[in-house]
């Protein structure tokens, strides 16, 4: 059996929480650990991967769906993430214009795909069939929740499909945009004490990451925060939860 890599989802049911940018910079962390990722951009409508590192692919998920490409050339290696990136259709409207048949094809490539240890899939925002149905069929769900409480409904609005799909699961949740640690722990309690009492769930914790201005400023640079600003408190926090997520032992 060839190794398969594991299929990490990231949604969050609210729009504008952070999934684009953590999947990107949590791509990139653990590529600095010698994991091999490939980074799907989930939102297809929108093309937020591309946008927010200012790359133009060649290929996108399309050109791989009709079989005019394969995976291996229908992906794009980051210049100095040592990732790579498929990019998604863009103008085509959300996962919720595929079919389900097309979820799946997609699904099956993802799961096929050689030489990867891991395949980070940014969902988008919303709850459609699509996003729940590849939340679902990964090996990890990380909820991304902010302190907003329309963030921390629809995180929970997230986790309540998952468990009501996945028998036994592994759904983690990402605090992102914490004033402070304490304040993203609080965040975190709120959050899975919901689950715990509703839906028999029990969600760890998959870290905090605090609210720091370097982001918006790497973002706005289409630049990786790792790269530009490779000590601030965000860029560390996404590395504490790379070493937690790596497939590989720290050198
Ligand atoms: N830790 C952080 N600190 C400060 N700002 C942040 C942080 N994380 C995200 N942001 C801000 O939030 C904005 C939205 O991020 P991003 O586009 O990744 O969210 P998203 O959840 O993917 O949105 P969408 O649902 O529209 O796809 C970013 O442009 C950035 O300014
Ligand atoms: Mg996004």
């Amino acid at each position: 059996m060839p190794n398969r890599p594991r299929l990490i989802a990231i949604a969050s049911g609210k729009g504008g929480v952070g999934k684009t940018w953590v999947a990107i910079t949590l791509a990139h962390a653990l590529a600095a650990r010698r994991d091999s990722v490939l980074l799907f951009d989930g939102d297809l409508g929108l093309a937020n991967v591309d946008v927010q590192l200012g790359l133009t692919p060649n290929h996108d998920l399309g050109a791989l769906l009709t079989g005019r490409v394969p995976l291996a050339e229908a992906v794009m290696r980051h210049p100095e993430g040592g990732f790579d990136i498929l990019a998604g259709i863009s103008g085509s409207g959300s996962l919720s214009g595929l079919d389900p048949a097309a979820v799946e094809r997609i699904l099956a490539l993802l799961r096929d795909a050689a030489g990867y240890d891991t395949v980070l899939l940014d969902l988008g925002a919303g709850l459609e069939r699509g996003v729940r149905r590849m939340a679902a069929a990964a090996d990890m769900l990380l909820t991304v929740a902010t302190e907003e409480p329309t963030s921390l409904t629809d995180a929970y609005a997230v986790l309540k499909l998952y468990a009501s799909d996945t028998r036994a699961g592994d759904a983690r949740i990402l605090v992102n945009q914490a004033a402070t640690h304490a304040a993203g722990m609080r965040t975190y309690e709120t959050l899975r004490r919901a689950c715990t009492s509703f839906l028999r769930l029990d969600p760890p914790l998959a870290g905090i990451v605090r609210r720091d201005d370097r982001v918006r400023d790497a973002i706005r640079r289409q630049a990786l925060l790792l790269v530009r600003h490779p000590t601030c408190q965000a860029a560390m926090d996404v590395e504490a939860i790379a070493a937690g997520l790596s497939q590989k032992v720290a050198a």
